[in-house]
């Protein structure tokens, strides 16, 4: 099956970025490889490229649909939290995160991401990782799974859901997306909702498996470490709960003191000078034509950040 993913505020990520000949970029979530294109060709004929990506297919897919750069990139399987070992610091005019799945990820039934459609209960970004949805559900304790679907998912039922599932494992193990969707359907029935009952759900289980927190916060220390002086961070995220971490590194980082212990007391405040820029002071969204053409796009924010 071939990627179709369409890359998210594609303009505004270019001139985030700003692309130029002979620049040196990194797209840490190369996807189907929509941004990385847009990337090469805004730094043609010289511009560098360095895509990683958890997901062997993403990988694949970006390698096909980036051929025509050929010379011009590299690609990498891995966790962009691991940037700073496989780049030196300093290396790149701009680095991007496009974070989240991929539509092809969630069009593919049999990665268990979607609700939609019937597929093992996986939700693996990268199929070496031991983690899966299916072992979550089937064994993690009752507390673990309500704090799971609260936490990642803001999930008001979330404990529960989380003692429906434990009730009804005494009897079956819980292997397929449907099996875990129609339970919480029963539970929670859509009464004329736009959302499925078990979107939260689904989104938190994911976030968990792939640990999306832990990744990102190292993600965006490893990124900024790889950034030249003037370099530019693009960050599109797709939920608060991404947004407001992205948030929160920049605020810290643009900051001309250091806080010291868990409250900011003005006098306790340690001056230092700020490592960053906050380019874009609110997160920017997809324009209206944009929104209406590709529904994905509706969650998206984008941030930028300059290193100093
Ligand atoms: C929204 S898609 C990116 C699409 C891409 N920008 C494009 O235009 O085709 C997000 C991608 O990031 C990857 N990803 C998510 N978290 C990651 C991580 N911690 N390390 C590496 N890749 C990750 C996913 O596997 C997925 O392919």
């Amino acid at each position: 099956m071939k990627f179709v993913h369409k890359p998210v505020m594609a303009t505004e990520v270019a001139e985030a970025l700003r692309l130029k000949d002979g620049g040196s970029y990194a797209d840490l979530t190369a996807g189907g490889g929509g941004h990385a294109a847009i990337i090469l060709a805004g730094s043609t004929p010289t511009g560098w490229l360095f895509g990683c990506d958890r997901d062997g297919d993403a990988v694949e897919a970006a390698r096909e649909r980036l051929a025509e750069f050929a010379g011009r990139f590299e690609l990498r399987r891995g966790n962009f939290a691991d940037v700073a070992q496989w780049a030196s610091g300093n290396s790149f005019d701009g680095v991007l995160l496009d974070l989240g799945v991929s539509s092809v990820q969630l069009d593919r039934p049999e990665r268990g991401f979607s609700f939609q459609a019937e597929g093992p209960l996986d939700m693996r970004m990268d199929t070496r990782q031991a983690e899966t949805a299916r072992r979550l559900v089937n064994e993690a304790s009752a507390e673990e799974l309500a704090r799971i679907f609260w936490e990642f998912g803001g999930e008001r039922e979330s404990r529960r859901f989380a003692k429906a599932i434990v009730r009804d494992r005494a009897e079956r193990r819980f292997e397929t997306t449907r099996e875990l969707a129609d339970l919480i359907e029963r539970l929670s029935p859509r009464r004329g909702r736009k959302a499925h009952p078990a979107t939260k759900v689904f989104q938190a289980l994911r976030i968990a498996v792939n640990d999306e927190i832990g990744s990102l916060k190292r993600g965006l220390a490893g990124a900024f470490e790889v950034l030249k002086p003037g370099g530019r961070l693009a960050v599109i995220t797709f939920h608060s709960l991404e947004d407001r971490i992205v948030k929160e590194f920049g605020r810290t980082r643009a900051r001309d003191y250091v806080v010291q212990g868990e409250v900011d007391v003005p006098e306790l405040r340690v001056a230092r000078k700020p490592d960053l820029k906050l380019i874009t002071r609110k997160a920017i969204l997809p324009s209206a034509a944009e929104m209406e053409s590709n529904p994905r796009s509706r969650s998206a924010q984008l941030r930028v950040m300059e290193k100093i």
